[in-house]
This record gives C-alpha cells, structure tokens and sequence, in this order.
C-alpha cells in the first residue's frame, strides 16, 4: 500500500494566481500530501520565486511542465511525483492531463474539464488506459451539507424530500459587469479570450459549477436543455450571462443561471430542490447551513458538524459544530479522499468526481450555445 504523504507536482499556480494556493493548502491541510515541484508559470523565474515561497527543492521548480513530467519520471521511484495537479487556464488542462496520465501519474485537474468534448473524450481515453486515478476538483461537491443534501435526497419517497420534482440552480457573480480585461487583470484576461477559456464564458467559469452541482445533489443527469446567453460588456468575445431550462432523467424539471455581471454578488452559488415531501436549500456563501422545508414544519436549518447528520456528512467536516468551515475545507476532502483512494489502490468513491463529471460539464457549455445559436431550441 502506498503511503503517506503522497508526493505532489502541480502545474500552474505561480505568483498572483488564484486557485493554485487554493489547491495547495488544501492538498497539504491533512498531511496526505507534500508539494515536492512544479511548473508553476510559463515564465520559468517567476515559477523559482514561487517555489521558493513553498519550499520546492530549487531543481524541481522546472521552465515547463513537459520538463517536468520528464524530469520526475527519471528519479527513483520513491522520490518522483506521483500526483499532478492542474491549475492553468482551461486550454493547457488537455494536454497536461493526457501526458501526465501517460506517463502514469494520478492527475487532479480544475473545472471545467477542457474546452471541447474532443479533448474531454481524449482525457477519458487516456484515463481509461492508465494506471493514474483522475480527479475533477469541483470543490462543492466536498462541502458537508452539500453531501446532507445529496443524501437526503437519495433515500426518495423514504425520505423528507420525496421524489424530486424542481430544480433551481444559479451562480451569480459580478466581478466581470465591467470592461475588466481591458486592464490587463490577469484572471479575467483569460476567462474572456475564447482561445485560453473555451467557448463559454460564464457558463465555463461558474456556470459548469451550477450543472455540476444540480446532478451531484439530485444524483440525476440533465437530459434536455433550452438555453439562451449573452454578452453584456461591449465587445466580449465570450458570454457574461446565462440561463437554461432543465429537464432532469427522473422527470424533474429546473432552472438554471449563471452570470458574472450581478454587480455586487460576490460567489452567490445556491441551488433549491423541491420533492413531493419537501425540499432542500443551500447557499455557499453560508456553507455550514442546509435548510430543510416540510408541510409540517417550516424552514429547519440543519448544520455542519452534528451527530443528526448522515455519516458522509458528518466525516466531511473538520471541526465541532459552531467552527465555521468553507472553500478551502470542500478542496481539502476532496484532495484527502482522493489520496486515500490512490493509497488503497482505488476504486474512487462514487461522490468525488471524475472525468464523467468533466465530460458532462464540457457538454453542458455545448448545449447551451447550440440551443441559443438554434434561436433557443431544445438541445
Ligand atoms: N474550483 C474553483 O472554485 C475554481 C476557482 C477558480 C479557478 N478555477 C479553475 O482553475 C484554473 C486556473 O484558474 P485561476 O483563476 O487560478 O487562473 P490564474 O490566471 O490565477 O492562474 C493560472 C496560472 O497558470 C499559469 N500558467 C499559464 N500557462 C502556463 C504554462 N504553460 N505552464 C505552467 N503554468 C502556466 C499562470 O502563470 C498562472 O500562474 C482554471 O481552469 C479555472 O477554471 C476553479
């Protein structure tokens, strides 16, 4: 059995990115892992400071990452990175994750997946012949009332929520209402320019973590969709704003919505699911509540951190109940989940998302803009 701490590479993530030092604290945060290189940035000096900064050994802060995969392969096997992780802009997430999964690492990659089904359908086939495992990090799919939901959920007509009959999923943002790349800001540089993001603006960026999260808690796959987008800010090559009707394969029906030009909404991610019983709702920017709606008894709040909970969501949180816990939180049981399936030699568990996760959020991007190119058909 492999052991502990599993040595990790990451690629991306150099000075001023963002979801780089999100990764790493949330890789290290239960000791399964230790960051032993990267190719933290195209600009190979800017990639050393930073591995200085998180005490990478100097030579293996490489100018690449096809350097890198090399150079690691080479060491002693004990020595070498056995986990990759990806945290570039969506274009370089492809190319990465199939040599790495060639050369047999275990790889965990950000959303969304690729930027065409093309290359998200590459990533499987190289999944599937490696002996590397594959981890899709979308992070809300590791947040403890998230996972309650998805449980209660699950137990159907047995359950308090029934079988499902609505779906409301939105991620409202507003850091994008403006002209922002026009500054050269680095993050909404990328997001904005088709080559390096995909197609889909808001609904790459967030929208893809909407979707995710309506199948993850529904544990239903979206069948059918009607949407529509557009580009608020003048001359955006990329969409702003979204929506989608959804038809779910459990006869559920919904409504889903992305848009990055909500002036003053932070990370408004929520969704809403309705039964015949009752319904659930959770909110990200307060992750440690879950509201449960009955006939009988109004709003209950059920929260992070207590015996009440299922025992997914109880060994999902750190901290007795009352400790808030977030973000950073969701990444690290992914990361630790992760790492205990690459230790026991696999399989993963049902809930961490994989590559098919990948595949459907790509997907949903597609469906979207073919049904708002077809003059909002169904697609
Ligand atoms: N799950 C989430 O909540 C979440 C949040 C933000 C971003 N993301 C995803 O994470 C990824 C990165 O987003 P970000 O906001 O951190 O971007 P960012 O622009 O802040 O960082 C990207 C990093 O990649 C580096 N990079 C670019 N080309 C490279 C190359 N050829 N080799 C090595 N490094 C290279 C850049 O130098 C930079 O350090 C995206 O796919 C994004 O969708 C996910």
């Amino acid at each position: 059995m492999t052991t502990y701490p599993l040595r990790l590479a990451m690629v991306g993530g150099g000075p001023g990115a963002f979801i780089g030092a999100v990764h790493r604290t949330a890789a290290l945060m239960d000791g399964a892992f230790t960051l032993v290189a990267g190719a933290l940035s195209s600009d190979h000096k800017k990639c050393q400071e930073r591995a200085a900064e998180w005490g990478i050994a100097p030579d293996r802060a490489y100018a690449s990452w096809q350097e890198m995969l090399t150079a690691e392969q080479a060491l002693p096997e004990d020595v070498r990175a056995q986990v990759v992780s990806i945290v570039t802009p969506n274009h370089l997430h492809h190319e990465v994750a199939i040599a790495a999964l060639d050369a047999g690492f275990h790889v965990a990659c950000d959303k969304p997946l690729t930027t065409n089904s093309e290359n998200a359908e590459a990533i499987a086939k190289a999944a599937a012949k490696s002996t590397g495992l594959f981890l899709l990090t979308h992070n809300y799919t590791g947040a403890p009332m998230v996972r309650e939901a998805r449980e209660l959920i699950a137990q159907g007509e047995s359950g308090p929520i029934g079988t499902v009959r609505k779906v409301y999923v939105e991620y409202l943002q507003g850091w994008l209402a403006e002209d922002l790349e026009a500054s050269g800001q680095k993050q909404a540089a990328w997001r904005t320019d088709p080559k390096r993001n995909g197609p889909g603006g808001s609904l790459g960026d967030i929208g893809t973590h909407a979707h995710n999260l309506a199948e993850f808690v529904t544990g239903q796959r979206i069948t059918r969709l009607l949407g529509s987008r557009r580009s608020f800010v003048d001359g955006r090559a990329v969409d702003d704003d979204a929506m989608a009707l959804l038809e779910f394969e459990g006869g559920a029906d919904g409504m889903l919505r992305c848009s990055q030009v909500c002036v003053g909404r932070e990370n408004g991610l929520s969704i809403q699911v309705f039964g015949t019983k009752g319904g659930v709702e959770w909110r990200q920017e307060h992750p440690n509540d879950l509201t449960i709606y009955s006939a009988d008894e109004g709003p209950v709040t059920r929260r992070t951190g207590n015996g009440y909970l299922s025992a997914l969501a109880q060994s999902s949180a750190r901290v007795p109940a009352g400790h808030p816990e977030g973000y950073l939180e969701s990444f690290g049981n992914l990361y630790l989940e992760f790492a205990d399936a690459i230790r026991t030699g696999g399989p993963m568990p049902d809930h961490l998302p994989s590559i098919e996760a990948g595949i459907r959020g790509v997907q949903f991007i597609e469906q979207v803009i073919a049904s708002d190119d077809a003059g909002n058909a169904w697609a």
